[in-house]
């Protein structure tokens, strides 16, 4: 059955809107376990600007699913995570200008470092997956790079403004998807999926776990955080 992951870093964002010390992404990842994520994701910035160091080393403590750390390979956060520990750390392209993550790791243009950054998380004890876009030779280069896993990157999916050019894109990713598990790698999906285009997956058994944020923490304003991670928990488990 499909897992599903839960990026609380929106949560953090409205706390930091007003600098304050609420919403608290530790009381939101509380309440995602109780509507049953399979995991808290977090994505500790180079700007700080949503999650911070301390909501990472509390979440540590409180997780009681699986810590998911996203960040880019730099020196300072591979420093972090050997020492905060998270069950997964997923390498993401950053750049300061962005809203969000555009694009996947381009693991292939830059093999010698990303693989570094690998052996260096492998280690501190720490599995690693790749945040890429569905190009089989991004997928090839996150294998080479000694990944255990990789991150298919759904945004263009999930952009597509028409239902021909979603379908195109939805074949690119289920043929990354068939390529990773050939070569061995878990299969992780996520960025921009909500409730509707998650049910494209329905019946695919092609993702072992999807990790969603803003349109989960988008309803939880609406009709709370427990309910909004049941609601899409029971989408993510018909994809298995
Ligand atoms: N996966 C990665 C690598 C991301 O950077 C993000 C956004 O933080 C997500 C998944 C979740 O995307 P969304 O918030 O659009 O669901």
């Amino acid at each position: 059955m499909a897992e599903l992951a839960v990026n609380v870093d929106h949560i953090a964002t409205i706390r930091q809107a007003r600098g304050g010390v609420y919403p608290d992404p530790v009381h939101a990842a509380v309440l995602a376990e109780l509507g049953g994520a399979d995991g808290i994701v977090v994505h500790l910035r180079e700007d700080r600007r949503h999650i911070q160091d301390r909501d990472v080393r509390l979440l540590r403590e409180t997780v009681l699913s699986r810590l998911i750390l996203e960040m880019a390979a730099t020196d300072e956060m591979i420093r972090i995570a050997c020492e905060i520990k998270p069950d997964l750390v997923t390498l993401v392209p950053e750049k300061r200008s962005e809203v969000t993550t555009e694009g996947g790791l381009d693991v292939k243009a830059d093999a010698g470092h990303v693989k570094n950054a690998v052996d260096r998380l492998h280690d501190g004890g720490l599995e690693v997956s790749i945040f890429i876009d569905p190009d089989n030779s991004q997928i090839e280069a996150a294998a080479t790079a000694g990944a255990e896993m990789v991150e298919i990157h759904t945004g263009a999916f999930c952009d597509a403004k028409t239902k021909s050019v979603r379908e195109r894109f939805f074949s690119e990713i289920v043929d990354a998807a068939r390529l990773a598990r050939n070569l061995d790698l878990k299969v992780n999906a996520g960025h921009g999926l909500c409730y509707n285009t998650i049910k494209r997956f329905s019946g695919t058994g092609i993702i072992d776990e999807f990790s969603i944020g803003h349109s989960i923490v988008a309803r939880a304003a609406l009709v709370g955080m427990k309910t909004a991670v049941a609601e899409m928990r029971e989408l993510v488990q018909r994809c298995g």
